[in-house]
């Protein structure tokens, strides 16, 4: 069984073995140094920004998701960071994970998210499609992967706000209020 939980202090320890064993080229979705112990365990501190881990029984975590607000004129926005353990991957961990990020961003009051994924990532963009995220921009050969090739980056967006009746055809309103 694993779980969805908010990032507390107790998670400091096994959030730093989750990065530690993730490819090189996932941790580049957090863009924070994970490598550094004291950044990873610094952040159930951290304002501006939610994160929550899915946790084993064991207390091993097998996923990160966090939303962080973006700062000033565009505050109403949160973006999205997502990723699981290669070995946990295909089970429904992402989704969860997401599925959580939404429904806590949507309580925050956030009206817009969005989430940069690699063009070529076919489950990420399949799983953020599904939540009724779409595709805002793409951006031509964006990114360098490790073996220094361009790649393109997409940018996929969930306008909250507008999208109650899309994210309850998605299933993301059975544990919230429906305002309408
Ligand atoms: C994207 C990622 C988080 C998905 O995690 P996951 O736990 O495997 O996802 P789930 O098992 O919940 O799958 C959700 C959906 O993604 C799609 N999917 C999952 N694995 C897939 C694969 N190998 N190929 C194609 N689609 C896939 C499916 O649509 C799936 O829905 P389904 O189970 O109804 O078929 C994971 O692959 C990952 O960590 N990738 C690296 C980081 C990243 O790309 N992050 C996103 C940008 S921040």
């Amino acid at each position: 069984m694993t779980a969805v939980a908010p990032l507390t202090e107790s998670h400091g320890e096994a959030l730093v073995r989750f990065f530690a064993e993730l490819p090189e080229g996932d941790r580049t979705f957090i863009r924070e140094d994970v490598t550094d112990p004291d950044v990873v365990r610094g952040w159930s501190a951290g304002a501006g920004v939610d994160r929550w881990v899915a946790v084993d029984d064991g207390g091993r975590v097998l996923g990160y998701v966090a939303v962080l607000r973006l700062p000033g004129w565009s505050d109403h926005v949160g973006e999205v960071r997502l990723v699981v353990a290669p070995a946990a991957r295909g089970s429904g961990q992402g989704r969860a994970l997401a599925r959580h990020a939404v429904v806590a961003a949507l309580e925050a009051g956030l009206s817009k998210l969005v989430v940069e994924v690699v063009a070529d990532q076919t489950a990420a963009l399949a799983l953020f499609t599904g939540l009724g995220f779409t595709g805002e921009a793409l951006l031509v050969d964006h990114i360098r992967d490790r073996e220094g090739q361009l790649r393109d980056l997409m940018v996929l967006a969930h306008h909250v706000g507008e999208t109650w009746a899309g994210m309850r055809a998605v299933g993301l309103t059975e544990t919230l209020d429906d305002p309408t």
